[in-house]
């Protein structure tokens, strides 16, 4: 059997006609560029989030980035976020001119650990960007309170959380605006690249949406230095197609992570991902934690050849990232992350795995990891 790490053409053919259906729509209507299907989709994706406004823009990077521009973060700030990340949650910070500060994660969750954002606040502090990643949402009440008693806006990257909740509240719609991707591979994947931001603040949404599109309050007037971010309207018909599922999404997924919790949590010198109380997670990946990056590495190449394929997610934290090199980081400044970056590994997860997958891959690790053992 052949376990692929993601299947995006088994989510296309149990959706094919409704979303020819959508986007022959704006073919037909020729609303490439923003147009009615990225507003019915705003308007949709705000209601799920909870949130009054949404802006559709061209990207998860360009979400972050207009949310922190309209915040009016910028050079001389500082901004505190998480080094074990996907790297565009740090470039954002770098584009506005602020400096990245990171805090180290709560192991439990690999998201931000509250703590240690507290310990990171200085007078430069403006922001704090929680990440919630692989899908569980970071612990939002004390990061709030740290917000609040430093008059600090709160920024989330849920990149890797549609419809993740964090005490029954959805992701995205806790912190002053909310920034998601519809990356192909994400819970909610537009075909192409697209992202959007979220929020109950009007002038914010303003302000975001004008940032979009050359920040342009009307045609030829620039208030601002502004972006061509725009979504495409056949990223919005897709979009809006897969909205109606993604519930149906966030359950099968969270039943594989069930059916893997229950076929490898007895296994020894393997951790299974813990959903926090506080949290549903919605499992854009599912993490196993191994006791030494050789283990991790050793049964990445065993599944590899047993052509069950995995990620990492992600090797190299960014405070060691050459990019980041003039922020003066070494190997050591945050245990947690760099336990995380080399000994975690992602295995295959999406609605569409069947039972029996789940099986082979569960009985594949077991087989290694007891051979393992007897040598
Ligand atoms: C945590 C996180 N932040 C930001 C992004 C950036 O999104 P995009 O690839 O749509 O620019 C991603 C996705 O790749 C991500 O996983």
């Amino acid at each position: 059997m052949d376990v692929p790490f993601l299947d995006l053409g088994a989510q296309y053919e149990s959706i094919k006609d409704e979303v020819h259906e959508a986007m022959e729509s704006v073919l037909e209507n020729t609303s490439f560029a923003l147009g009615p299907a990225v507003e019915e989709f705003e308007a949709n994706y705000a209601s799920y989030c909870q949130t009054d406004h949404c802006v559709g823009v061209s990207s998860g990077t360009a979400a972050l980035h207009v949310a922190l521009h309209a915040l009016g973060i910028g050079e001389g700030d500082e901004v505190i976020t998480t080094p074990h990340t996907f790297v565009s949650t740090v470039w954002a910070i770098s584009y506005v001119g602020a400096t990245p500060v990171f805090a180290d994660i709560d192991p439990g969750t690999y998201t931000i650990d509250p703590e240690a954002v507290e310990a990171a606040v200085t007078e430069k502090t403006e922001a704090i960007v929680p990440v919630h990643l692989y899908g569980q949402p970071a612990d939002m009440d004390p990061i709030l309170n740290i917000a609040d008693e430093h008059d600090l806006f709160v920024v989330e990257d849920a990149a890797q959380a549609h419809g993740a909740e964090y005490k029954g509240q959805r992701a995205g719609s806790i912190g002053d605006i909310g920034c998601f991707s519809f990356y192909p591979g994400k819970n909610l994947g537009a075909y192409g690249e697209a992202g959007a931001v979220v929020t109950d603040d009007a002038p914010l949404a303003e302000k975001m949406a004008e940032l979009r599109d050359h920040a342009q309050p009307e045609k030829y007037v620039h208030n601002d230095l502004g972006y061509n971010y725009r979504m495409d309207g056949l990223q919005g018909a897709v979009l809006n197609v897969k909205l109606r599922h993604l519930d149906d999404w966030t359950d099968a997924r969270r039943r594989v992570a069930q059916r893997y919790e229950e076929e490898l949590s007895p296994v020894g010198g393997v951790e299974t991902p813990h959903e926090a109380s506080y949290a549903k997670h919605v499992y854009h990946l599912y993490e196993l934690q191994m006791a030494s990056e050789e283990e991790r590495n050793a049964l990445q190449d065993d599944l590899d050849d047993s052509n069950v394929s995995t990620g990492l997610h992600y090797p190299t934290p960014i405070h060691l990232q050459e990019a980041y090199d003039h922020l003066g980081y070494e190997v050591g400044d945050f245990l947690e992350t760099e336990r995380a970056a080399s000994r975690n590994l992602s295995l295959p997860m999406y609605p569409e795995m069947t039972d029996e997958m789940i099986s082979y891959v569960s009985d594949k690790i077991k087989q290694k990891i007891s051979a393992h053992a007897n040598t």
